[in-house]
């Protein structure tokens, strides 16, 4: 059955709200094709150009794509700044395209090691999707779930110390508001393709209680049936969060 077929299946009353991918595999799928893993890099791209357009289809709300992390930085030079490279590139040729669709696209993580240029760049081409509201487009660049719940730490601190904050106030929902995710619902799904099971330290604090979905598929060969197979996965999911039934 191919992705259109699959669409149908999908109880649009129970879709995610919002669906976070961990994109892993590209380098394997590179030393599969015998090529080089920026050209891994280039076939993730057009994954995620992919599975954006089929949550535009489906109308899902959220979607968080874990791009670079704050982990990532340990790689060879040269990947690390093609990466950046790439990101950026892809950001500056997909704008029009995504906002044809109505995608409000945004980068969530830190930007203290990356440069002003850089930071400057990826606001000012974001923007231009900010009154869109249709499907809100995160990407995870630099990002790292410690390192954002420490950046939280210490504005939750500077705040009470200058009186904005009272120690009475800090409870879950207003941690949740000091998160680069401030207003977005927690991911209802979280996807990590390549076979690997763990977190990697993504979105630590908002998957608390996010259902699981992995697969050995390596992202650049992630298809739209597969995601589509995903959510029909999810939909059959008893989600508890600790009650009894
Ligand atoms: C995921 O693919 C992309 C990034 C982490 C930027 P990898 O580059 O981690 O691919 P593998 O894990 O080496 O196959
Ligand atoms: C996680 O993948 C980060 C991204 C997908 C951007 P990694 O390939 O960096 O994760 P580890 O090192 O296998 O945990
Ligand atoms: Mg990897």
């Amino acid at each position: 059955m191919n992705y259109k077929e699959l669409i149908p299946k999908l109880n649009k009353q129970k879709l995610p709200q919002h669906i976070a991918i961990i994109m892993d595999g590209n380098g394997r799928w590179a030393d599969q094709h015998k090529k080089r893993r920026i050209e891994g890099h280039r076939a993730g791209v057009k994954a995620v150009r992919r599975i954006v357009e089929t949550a535009v289809e489906i109308e899902l709300a959220y979607l968080t794509v874990y791009a670079f992390s704050t982990e990532n930085w340990r790689r060879s030079k040269n990947e690390v700044s093609y990466l950046l490279k790439l990101i950026m590139d892809s950001l500056i040729k997909e704008i029009d395209e995504l906002n044809k669709n109505n995608v409000n696209i945004r980068f969530i993580g830190s930007k203290k090691e990356l440069s002003k240029k850089y930071n400057k760049k990826v606001i000012e081409t974001c923007k231009k999707s900010w009154n869109n509201n249709g499907l809100h487009l995160n990407v995870a660049m630099n990002y790292g779930g410690r390192r954002e719940l420490l950046d939280a730490i210490q504005e939750i601190v500077a705040d009470s110390k200058s009186g904005k904050l009272l120690e009475a106030e800090i409870n879950e929902n207003k941690v949740n508001e000091y998160l680069y995710t401030a207003g977005m619902p927690d991911p209802d799904l979280v996807i990590r393709t390549s076979g690997e099971e763990r977190l990697s330290n993504f979105l630590i604090w908002q998957s608390a209680y996010s259902e699981f979905w992995f697969t050995k598929t390596l992202w650049p060969d992630f298809s739209r049936r597969d995601f589509i197979k995903a959510i029909l996965d999810y939909q059959k999911r008893k989600r508890r969060y600790g009650a009894r039934k």
